[in-house]
């Protein structure tokens, strides 16, 4: 799994189908099962992460694997190791798959082409995020009730967000009409091109605009760690592009308010729009767990034949 932008509509839909049983369990008391019990998931993370690391951890021990995870802070790296000799070493301990997060766009790709191993890309560069991107739209399916032919609003800095690509990539395959708001440098005209074969995808300046009519807005973090020179002061960044309950109120009434996180408050997003009746931040965490669970589960288990639905035996069955 390196990517959204392979998939077919109907591999998507699969993958969020697979996912609903996994949200399901989050609810149940017991949420531990013996699904994957004896296998081992690598978790090899070279940039710092709190959502996808702990949610893949999270959801190896929910099925019952055991984790094993790479400090790349503390690891051999720091002695001059390479990446290639650090992934074949943990290779060499017989994980049944990796999860690999790198600064580097393309890193996972590398890896996954020189070992035999299964790689989960867990956010590649500026690259793709593809579980973001799936749990992205299982909170918007889940939302809307559909993905077909939505409005949605991606604002910021599109530019160095891979989980901007994914969302294009994946929505635009589902006939959604996509904007793209947030200072000009940081949504080149390129990304108009970005999306499925005759999809739907403009550049609009000013936010006001860009919320017109949204079903859907996902607000983007201003990634200060990639900014080699500051495309404008944050002041004025917040000035224009900080999504506030007063621009929300442009797009539709219940539009729903995704944020990868982390969130940045009072740059990119309004305490109140955080915290609002309308933002699905934790919404997101939670179906996180459930998407990366049905990813392990089809990628190492029987998931490849049986259905999540007809293999959650639980661990204390
Ligand atoms: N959304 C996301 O990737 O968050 P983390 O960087 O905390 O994993």
């Amino acid at each position: 799994m390196l990517g959204i932008e392979p998939l077919t509509a109907e591999e998507i839909t699969f993958l969020l189908d697979q996912s609903k049983p996994f949200q399901e369990i989050q609810k149940h008391p017991l949420k531990k099962l013996a699904t994957l019990r004896g296998k081992t998931v690598a978790l090899a993370f070279f940039e710092p992460s709190t959502r996808t690391r702990i949610s893949f951890a999270t959801a190896a021990s929910r099925l019952g694997a055991d984790a094993m995870n790479l400090q790349a802070e503390s690891s051999s790296l720091k002695k001059g190791e390479s990446l290639l000799d650090t992934i074949r070493t943990l290779d060499a301990m017989k994980p049944d798959c990796l999860v690999m997060r790198h600064s580097a766009s393309g890193a996972p790709h590398f890896v996954a082409r020189r070992l035999p191993l299964a790689v989960i890309n867990a956010g590649d560069g500026t690259h793709e995020h593809p579980s973001q991107g799936l749990l992205d739209a299982l909170t918007i399916r889940d939302g809307c009730g559909t993905l077909a032919g939505l409005n949605v609003t991606i604002l910021g800095d599109i530019l160095h967000s891979r989980v901007a690509r994914s969302d294009i990539y994946l929505l635009s395959k589902f006939g959604c009409r996509l904007t793209l708001c947030g200072p000009p440098m940081w949504v080149p005209r390129e990304f108009e091109s970005l999306g499925a074969p005759g999809s739907s995808i403009r550049r609009v300046a000013r936010i006001e605009e860009a919320l017109e009519g949204a079903d859907v807005i996902v607000t983007l973090r201003v990634q200060t760690e990639r900014l080699h020179e500051p495309a404008l002061s944050l002041d004025e960044y917040i000035l224009r592009y900080q999504l506030t309950p007063e621009r929300l109120r442009r797009a539709r009434p219940g539009a729903l308010v995704l944020h990868p996180g982390p969130m940045i408050r009072g740059l990119e997003i309004d305490p109140a729009v955080a915290d609002g009746p309308q933002s699905c931040v934790l919404e997101q965490v939670t179906n996180g767990l459930a998407v990366r669970m049905a990813l392990l589960f089809l990628l190492i288990g029987t998931g490849g034949e049986a259905t999540a639905a007809k293999d959650s035996t639980h661990a204390a069955d």
